[in-house]
């Protein structure tokens, strides 16, 4: 509870920090090259990747999945995540039944999502996600990198994958990808008890789904949503996404780890120094370090 106040305390304190600086220098992508803009899709050569399963079959593996919906029901998508205990990236696929028109009036595509960090409420009501999952405290300001995504928020799909364009017929073919930052564990990253959120191109939350695993008691055997909460994440933050977005367009952050280069790790307070209105100057900042872990869940349900 107390690691949990004292990331809320920096949040606030990042939050104060940013607003009142007006020349912020913090880092710079690792490559210097072009940063793709925002409205990137994902290339075709994703799309046809997709449909099949991940290849390996290497145990244990680890499965959640989201039933995306919008309140009136028309829309209707589905999201799967198959994660490893390896150190492979988890496994993302995607596939939309019904509802990601192309031919809008309105020009409603390209559609970008997320994974937000609460559930969605009984009602269905997308503002009830709250903000991305961003432990790293990327903030919406940023603009994910593709070419950089140790840098993007960790719920940032299509920041870090491509946006969705929509079809004619409002169906999207089963896509998919490896994700290396995505985890399963620790609590404060992990994808389990969150949802996923699709935006309009005006940033609309248009659908959303939990995420729903028997790892954490939200589905049955039978992979049906239990609609309890979820027993692995318990600790979900109040503010939105909203109280964010009022960060410049600078973050101070320190880079992700790949599940590669970490398959356990602690979310911890680091101090850093950084170049503050060309000052350096030391903050402290959410730091994933590696640790020597054990994998929390029920062996039997993996
Ligand atoms: C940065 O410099 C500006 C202009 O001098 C000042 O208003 C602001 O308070 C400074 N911010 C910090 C964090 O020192
Ligand atoms: C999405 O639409 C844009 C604009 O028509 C196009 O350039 C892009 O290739 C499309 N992306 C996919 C994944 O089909
Ligand atoms: C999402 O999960 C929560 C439990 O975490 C549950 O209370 C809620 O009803 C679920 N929402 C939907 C739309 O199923
Ligand atoms: C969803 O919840 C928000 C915040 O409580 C509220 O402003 C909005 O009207 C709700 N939308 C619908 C369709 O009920
Ligand atoms: C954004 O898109 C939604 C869905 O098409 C629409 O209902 C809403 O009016 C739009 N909002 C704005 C500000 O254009
Ligand atoms: C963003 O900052 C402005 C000005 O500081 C403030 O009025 C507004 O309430 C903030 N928005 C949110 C969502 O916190
Ligand atoms: C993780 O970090 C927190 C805060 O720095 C620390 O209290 C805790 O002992 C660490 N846990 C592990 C397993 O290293
Ligand atoms: C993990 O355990 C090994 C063997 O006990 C030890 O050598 C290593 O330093 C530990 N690594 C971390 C990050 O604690
Ligand atoms: C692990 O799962 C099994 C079967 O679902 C269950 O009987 C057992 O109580 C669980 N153990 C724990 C510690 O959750």
């Amino acid at each position: 509870m107390q690691a949990f106040l004292a990331f809320l305390n920096f949040f606030f304190f990042l939050f104060s920090f940013i607003s009142s600086a007006t020349a912020l220098v913090i880092r710079a992508p690792s490559s210097s090259s072009s940063i793709k803009p925002s409205s990137s899709v994902a290339s075709s050569t994703t799309v046809v990747a997709a449909a099949t399963s991940p290849s390996s079959s290497a145990k244990p593996t680890f499965r959640a999945k989201a039933r995306v919906l919008s309140q009136t029901g028309g829309i209707r998508a589905n999201i799967d995540f198959t994660g490893y205990a390896d150190g492979r990236g988890t496994y993302v696929k995607v596939e939309v039944y019904q509802g990601l028109m192309s031919d809008d009036a309105q020009g409603n595509g390209p559609y970008s999502y997320h994974i937000h960090t609460n559930p969605v409420s009984a009602d269905g009501n997308c503002t009830s996600t709250k903000g991305h999952l961003d432990p790293l405290t990327v903030t919406d300001a940023v603009t994910c990198n593709p070419d950089d995504p140790s840098y993007c928020e960790e719920g940032d799909l299509s920041g870090k994958h491509g946006k969705m364009n929509g079809t004619t017929e409002g169906t999207v073919s089963a896509f998919g990808y490896t994700d290396d930052f995505l985890r399963f564990w620790p609590e404060q990253l992990s994808i389990l008890g969150r949802s996923i959120v699709i935006h309009d191109r005006n940033k609309t939350r248009i659908a959303c789904g939990n995420i729903t695993s028997i790892l954490d008691g939200t589905a049955d055997e039978s992979n049906q949503p239990t609609n309890k909460a979820s027993t692995y994440v318990t600790k979900y933050p109040d503010a939105s996404s909203a109280t964010k977005a009022n960060a410049t367009t600078v973050s101070i952050t320190r880079p992700a780890l790949t599940l590669e280069e970490a398959l356990f790790v602690n979310l911890t307070m680091v101090q850093s120094t950084v170049l503050m209105n060309g000052t350096q100057t030391v903050v402290e900042l959410p730091t994933l370090v590696q640790i020597n872990g054990t994998i929390p869940f029920n062996a039997s349900a993996v």
